[in-house]
């Protein structure tokens, strides 16, 4: 019985390079059972060991410590019982220059906050003395690690020569995500590799504050569809709108990528007014660090800070109030000491009140209108060359009802002067 257990280990051990290569392809390889494998000829026991063993030996004579392992390689399999119930293991391939002194290897994987899984992995005494002095190969792929999971690899002589340890992290895989970005249909198309083969995956849009909260986008690749990609429809390339991919494995943990992660001046959109309060406001759609200042906008496009008026961003809305409306007055956002100048009052949408100057034969009239009732200055100002200020030279009141508009006329004309209307 053990005879031919034996046999059939070595068997799938002989063709496991060429299925292996012709799985990578594909994805994970798929195994039913793990187990130890050895070079052909050196017979292998598995025994539990400790992470702590006894100290350290001095190496015998002759054992050149720095040839002993010659090549270890970590990769993940997925072993399989039934068609729904899969795991993955770590598998460890080891391949050592092996002398009499070497008995075995003992493999450590240590995982943060897990039991330590150590193992020896023992040569019998007839063939190691036999295979002295070859290079041998011992496979195991019994440790369980779960999807994306990082782990220590410690490989160790028994005895445990001095010298002799070689260690290495190693990341589980957990799917890794691609994607296209279509702008001109606000479209991406996220391809899904390394994932678990025989599981389904699922791929949202999510924004992402302290946690990720789905913005609807959802989409469910099935294990049997060949091209594992989906197209998620976006509203906006937003700093905080990421990608989120899983597998339909209990506990698997969620990978996540932001495409749009610098674009930081896509949030600068959405600033409201309300007339009747005469408050500007704006709310932050994505986490961000950022002053905002309310600026006025010179002719020659520089945007200067107004006084006072200015508010850090935090995760709350911001609220300018006693704002008066008009085209230059703009909001300034800055973040990472760029900024960033938008001007809610440049198209009409906002105007709480307006202004239309019509000329008459030798002389001008103004047509105040105003969504509420409010009182204006209506103010004559003149632009002298030595200062770019407009001085104010005669000013008149109007007051004007909400929805009724109001004529005033100017007996001189506007060819030297301008108007300065101010809400007061
Ligand atoms: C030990 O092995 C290394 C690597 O194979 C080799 O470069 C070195 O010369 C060897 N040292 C001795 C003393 O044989
Ligand atoms: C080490 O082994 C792995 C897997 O057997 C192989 O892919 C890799 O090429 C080997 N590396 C060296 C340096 O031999
Ligand atoms: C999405 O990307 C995948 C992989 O690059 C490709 O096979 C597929 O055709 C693409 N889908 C669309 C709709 O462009
Ligand atoms: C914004 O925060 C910075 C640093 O915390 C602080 O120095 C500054 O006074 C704050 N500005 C406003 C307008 O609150
Ligand atoms: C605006 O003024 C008119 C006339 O003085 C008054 O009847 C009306 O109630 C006022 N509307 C508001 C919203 O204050």
């Amino acid at each position: 019985m053990k005879m031919i257990l034996w046999v059939a280990l070595l068997m799938s051990h002989c063709c496991l390079g060429l299925n292996g290569a012709a799985a990578e392809s594909r994805g994970l390889e798929t195994i039913q059972k793990c187990g130890t494998r050895c070079s052909r000829g050196l017979h292998c026991t598995t025994k539990p060991d400790s992470l702590f063993s006894p100290p350290c030996q001095n190496p015998p004579e002759g054992l050149n410590t720095s040839s002993v392992f010659h090549n270890i390689s970590l990769s993940t399999v997925m072993r399989c019982e039934g068609r729904q119930q899969c795991s993955l293991h770590l598998r460890i391939k080891t391949q050592l220059q092996l002398t009499e002194a070497i008995h075995g290897v003992s493999i450590c994987t240590v995982t943060a906050g897990m039991m330590a899984n150590c193992r020896i992995l023992g040569f019998k005494r007839s063939s190691r003395e036999r295979m002295s002095g070859q290079q041998v190969e011992v496979e195991n792929d019994c440790t369980d690690i779960s999807v994306s999971q990082r782990s220590q690899v410690i490989v160790k002589t028994v005895p445990n020569y001095c010298g002799v340890t070689w260690t290495d992290t190693y990341q589980a895989p957990a799917g890794r995500l691609s994607y296209d970005v279509n702008s001109e249909t606000n479209e991406l198309n996220v391809s899904v590799s390394d994932m678990l083969e025989d599981h389904n995956y699922h791929l949202r849009l999510c924004l992402k504050h302290f946690i990720c909260a789905g913005t609807g986008a959802n989409k469910l690749i099935k294990k049997e569809e060949p091209v594992k990609s989906a197209i998620l429809p976006y509203s906006r390339p937003l700093p905080c709108l990421c990608i989120e991919g899983w597998s339909t494995v209990m506990d698997a943990p969620r990978v996540q990528v932001c495409p749009f992660k610098d674009r930081l001046e896509e949030l600068w959109f959405g600033i409201n007014f309300d007339p009747m309060e005469g408050t500007l406001s704006w709310e932050p759609t994505c986490p961000v660090r950022a002053v905002v200042a309310l600026c006025q906008k010179r002719e020659d496009g520089v945007c200067v800070d107004l006084p006072h008026a200015s508010q850090n961003i935090s995760r709350k809305k911001i609220t300018f109030s006693q704002v008066d409306p008009h085209s230059q007055l703009c909001m300034k956002f800055t973040a990472d000491s760029k900024s960033w100048t938008r001007c809610p009052f440049a198209d009409a949408k906002f105007q709480a009140w307006e202004v239309v100057v019509t000329k008459k034969e030798g002389h001008e009239d103004v047509t105040m209108s105003s969504q509420i009732n409010a009182t204006f200055s209506v103010g004559l100002c003149v632009k002298s060359e030595e200062s770019s200020e407009c001085r104010v030279t005669k000013t008149h009141i109007m007051h004007v009802e909400k929805h009724k508009s109001v004529g005033l006329k100017l007996a001189e004309e506007l060819c030297s002067s301008c108007l300065q209307v101010k809400r007061t």
